[in-house]
């Protein structure tokens, strides 16, 4: 095992507050692994990271923070690719049929976007432009903050040939052929087509209701499904569960938060769509928290390193490359209206952190594990305090530089400024 100190992981958790960047800097010693693979592999991202992580005041949010690790670490989730290893997934395979694949709805039951948006075939000429005015007139009273939140949440559902990728990337479940007919492949394949109407039901929307730049939109999603996704440990379906698990929860937090929000602001059909949306993901969350869950069972010891791996690297939000071509700050930025608005917080990513140690019974874990399973449960049951702690620090910082709202300009809303507070 190597034992060169190496940046290597791409943390990140929503606009999570965290410790300024000098602090960072003095804390860690920056230095790239002489790992070849390493090498090649990181660049590109951490350049990225650097960049878009440095606000005027110094500080960094957690959506852009290095951090040094020790390449034997980096090497660990190699481990899970062992015959041996992939060999429970295989064995999982009759369990997925009976416990995971019942979670999917058929196109038959599942709602679809046209059940929820005005029907031009349906209402005629006079009806549909009716039905456009009264949509219009309802999202109308969203405020632009949210909006933000709502389009960057579609942006982040429309990169779906992305996340279909990610689990075909999970050795001993993905689909090999495209047309797979194993339990695994099924529920990928399904899953995929559940998430297809999530953006497609929102931008849609979000073209009828005239209050985006559709063009601005539709350019931020080409570049980010062009640039892809970081997820650490990407081939280990153990890694890779844990993090989809993470998503789905916080994917259905910041749609129902959503849903939430704008029906208070009066868009009630706007609400209902998110809400549906919503309901998807409690259903893929309850898909693979199941999963893991089982991992948790049969090989206690790997799943909970696994899960350590994790969350010392912290759940990097699938969209976190979004870039519109003006903005290098985009992702901050809609992570920050995100945390103004409370469509998803700090506090949400410690909620379902806390939740997931409870779902997996992480606490009570004792039996079968190593010495290194041990320190991972303790890192991980110790993390929400962690969190809160620092969600208190910034909160007292915020409140000692009495921090003011900044105005942002966004492009997916013709240049109007948002006003957040930058961490
Ligand atoms: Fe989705
Ligand atoms: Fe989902």
């Amino acid at each position: 095992m190597a034992t060169t100190t190496t940046l290597l992981a791409i943390p990140a958790g929503n606009g999570v507050p965290c410790e300024s960047a000098n602090t960072i800097q003095n804390y860690y010693s920056f230095k790239l692994a002489s790992s070849a693979r390493t090498r090649d592999a990181l660049p590109r991202i951490i350049n990225w990271r650097c960049r878009s992580s440095r606000n005027g005041n110094g500080t960094m949010t957690m959506a852009a923070l290095p951090v040094v690790l020790k390449q034997d670490a980096e090497e660990e989730w190699m481990g899970y690719l062992a015959p041996e290893k992939l060999e429970v997934l295989a064995h999982l395979e009759p369990w997925a049929e009976a416990h995971v694949l019942p979670l999917l709805k058929p196109a038959e039951e599942a709602w679809q976007p046209s059940d929820l948006l005005p029907d031009p075939a349906a209402l005629g000429d006079d009806g549909f432009h009716a039905a456009c005015r009264d949509l219009r007139a309802r999202a109308a009273g969203v405020p632009d903050a949210h909006l933000v939140c709502l389009v960057g949440n579609m942006i982040t559902e429309e990169a779906l040939p992305t996340y279909h990728s990610v689990p075909n990337r999970f050795e001993a479940v993905r689909d090999l052929t495209g047309a797979d007919a194993t339990a695994w492949a099924r529920w990928i394949r399904g899953w995929s087509a559940e998430e297809n109407r999530h953006g497609d039901v929102l931008s849609r929307y979000m073209y009828l209701s005239a209050r985006v730049d559709m063009r601005q939109v539709d350019r931020t999603v080409h570049r980010l499904i062009a640039s892809g996704m970081a997820m650490n440990a990407a081939r280990s379906p153990y890694h890779g569960f844990i993090y989809v698990a993470f998503q789905e929860r916080a994917t259905a937090v910041s749609h129902g938060n959503t849903a939430r929000l704008v029906g208070k602001h009066g868009d009630h059909v706007l609400a209902r769509v998110c809400g549906a949306i919503m309901a998807d993901e409690k259903r893929h969350e309850a898909a693979y928290t199941r999963v893991v869950g089982k991992l948790f069972e049969v090989d206690p010891d790997a799943a909970v390193r696994a899960l350590g791996y994790m969350m010392r690297r912290r759940i990097t939000m699938p969209a976190a490359l979004m870039t519109d071509g003006r903005d290098n700050d985009l992702y901050a930025h809609y992570a920050a209206a995100a945390q103004q608005t409370g469509v998803y917080t700090a506090s949400d990513y410690r909620g379902i952190l806390e939740h997931l140690i409870r779902q997996w019974r992480v606490e009570e874990l004792a039996a079968g594990l190593s010495g290194e399973g041990r320190r991972a449960r303790d890192y991980v049951c110790g993390l929400p305090h962690k969190i809160r702690r620092m969600e208190e620090k910034a909160h007292d910082r915020a409140a000692q530089a009495q921090k003011k709202p900044t105005p942002v300009p966004f492009s997916w809303i013709f240049d109007r400024p948002v006003s957040v507070v930058i961490p």
